[in-house]
């Protein structure tokens, strides 16, 4: 099972499109794949007792990241690193098991670098705490450009990187 994650709750956001991108992709080579949106953290997560039981706080996506083979991770760069709510997120995962996954990591900007310092942040942080990163990561920059008015991605280039970097994950985590 492979989950996505959409590594922000900004209502409009351009990495949604990413992610809903990805996720159809992914759907198009394996039946067994799940997308998890941040705008729809539990607001019990944000509570101080979220910490008491961390699973808990997030359960209705816990158990699905768990029962994950591969989480592919789809950032934007906020103040050159993930967003916070991305960062809270994580730090709500059972530890240690959660992180004992296989990690696709997809950051996004709308700036030349596609926002490779949050996408960097988020791979050593996953590597200290145990996960296997995979080493071909996708920046995805000048977001703002490449999607038309139906949110249908309008840069072959990037499709194909993306569907590429899918491909290969999928064979990674065999
Ligand atoms: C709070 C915030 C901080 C941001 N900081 C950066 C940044 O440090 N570097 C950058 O290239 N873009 C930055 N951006 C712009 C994002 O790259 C841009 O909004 C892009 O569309 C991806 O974010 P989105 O998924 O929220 O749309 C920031 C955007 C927000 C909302």
């Amino acid at each position: 099972m492979i989950e996505i994650i959409i590594g922000t709750m900004r209502p409009g956001a351009y990495s949604r499109k990413v992610g809903n991108t990805v996720f159809s992709i992914y759907k198009n080579l394996t039946p067994d794949v799940g997308l998890i949106d941040l705008k729809d953290i539990p607001r019990e997560a944000f509570t101080p007792e979220a910490y008491e039981d961390r699973p808990r706080a997030i359960q209705a996506f816990s158990d699905r990241l768990l029962a994950a083979k591969g989480i592919v991770i789809v950032t934007p760069e906020y103040n050159s690193s993930v967003p916070g709510v991305l960062k809270h997120f994580i730090d709500l995962w059972k530890f240690p098991d959660t992180f004992k996954r296989k990690f696709s990591i997809i950051s996004v900007s709308n700036g030349n670098f596609g926002g490779i310092r949050a996408g960097g942040h988020l791979g050593e942080l996953l590597l200290n705490r145990g996960g296997n990163i995979f080493p071909g990561k996708v920046q995805v920059p000048m977001v703002e450009t490449i999607f038309n008015e139906k949110d249908e991605l309008t840069s072959d280039a990037v499709k194909k990187r993306l569907e590429d970097n899918a491909k290969a994950f999928l064979e990674f985590i065999k």
